[in-house]
């Protein structure tokens, strides 16, 4: 049974994650969606309410689930019985981060694999730190996030429409 794991913020889910979500489902047997817990970084949303969204984004999915992770990424996947991570990329420019975070994961595990998956054209430019500047702009969000996350995102910048 080949499981997955999609680690990463989710602050919040948006279509690009979405799309990569479904592509992952289409691969393998199981998809864990792994929320990190990261006190020290900042976020938006909560990881409850992350989690939330995430489950409402991935209803349809059978293959997917949504789960929390603190601490080592590699310790989880270590719990999970997985060796596999998804991560997406976008453009050249995340390839810095990601590949030092692949190579420093499998450097700490020697059995991870790092699956990079590339989002359709239409999410390419797409990251949940421009939805949230274009969300307390008030801005129409439905082409960038699910209808639910639209709602809460809002709901968080008391955005009436
Ligand atoms: O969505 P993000 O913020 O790019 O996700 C980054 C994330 C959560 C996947 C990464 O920071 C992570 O794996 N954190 C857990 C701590 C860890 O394992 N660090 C060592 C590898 S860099």
């Amino acid at each position: 049974m080949a499981i997955a794991v999609y680690p990463g913020s989710f602050d919040p889910v948006t279509l690009g994650h979405l799309d990569l979500i479904q592509r992952a489902c289409r691969m393998f047997d199981r998809v864990i969606v792994a929320v990190s817990n990261n006190p020290s970084k900042k976020h938006v949303f909560s990881v409850d309410e992350r989690i939330e969204m995430l489950e409402n984004a991935t209803h349809g999915l059978p293959v997917a689930e949504v789960d929390t992770f603190s601490g080592l990424l590699v310790d989880y996947l270590k719990m999970k019985k997985a060796t596999i991570v998804i991560r997406g990329m976008r453009v050249v420019s995340d390839l810095d981060y990601e590949f030092q975070m692949a190579s420093m994961n499998r450097r700490l595990y020697s059995k991870v694999e790092t699956v990079f998956l590339m989002p359709d054209d239409q999410y390419t430019y797409l990251a949940s730190s421009m939805v949230r500047e274009v969300a307390r702009m008030g801005s129409p969000l439905e082409a960038f996030v699910p209808p639910f996350v639209a709602k809460k995102l809002r709901l968080k910048f008391k955005i009436k429409r």
